[in-house]
């Protein structure tokens, strides 16, 4: 999925930043007790969402949409024009189910831009 940076629009919150091998990874909450994270990286001026997640005990209240805020605000102030990001949404494992990334994605104005199909003989 992909879309133009700057993002307007999306709320923010303060983050620890600690830079990791794909770029940085931007953190709520305390080390033993991380309510949120997004992993982020820049291609040139492509972004890349590499992750995002949200405890599952602290989900629905907000701190997703925020968290995808904080990280293509931190994206856009680093010079990225365009964001991209992939879903995983194949598996059919519970565990892997992307039903709400794929809502906040759409909503937060990503749009798919192609699907990789894999298949094993
Ligand atoms: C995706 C995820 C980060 C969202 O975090 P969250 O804090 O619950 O998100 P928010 O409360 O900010 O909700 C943002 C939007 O996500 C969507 N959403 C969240 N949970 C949803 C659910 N259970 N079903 C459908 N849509 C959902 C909604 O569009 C929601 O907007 P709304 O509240 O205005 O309806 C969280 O569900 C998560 O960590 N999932 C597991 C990890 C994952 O799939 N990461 C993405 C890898 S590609």
């Amino acid at each position: 999925m992909r879309r133009p940076l700057p993002a307007s629009g999306l709320p923010r919150l303060e983050t620890d930043v600690e830079p990791v091998a794909e770029g940085w990874r931007l953190t709520v909450g305390e080390k033993d007790q991380v309510e949120a994270q997004a992993t982020v990286g820049l291609l040139g001026t492509t972004g890349v969402l590499w992750w995002i997640g949200v405890k599952e005990t602290a989900r629905r209240r907000g701190l997703g949409r925020a968290m995808l805020g904080s990280a293509l605000y931190f994206l856009s102030a680093r010079g990225a024009h365009e964001v991209i990001l992939y879903v995983d949404d194949a598996s059919g494992d519970p565990e892997q189910d992307r039903t709400a990334a794929n809502a906040l994605y759409e909503s937060a104005g990503f749009v798919q831009i192609d699907r990789l199909f894999s298949y094993q003989r």
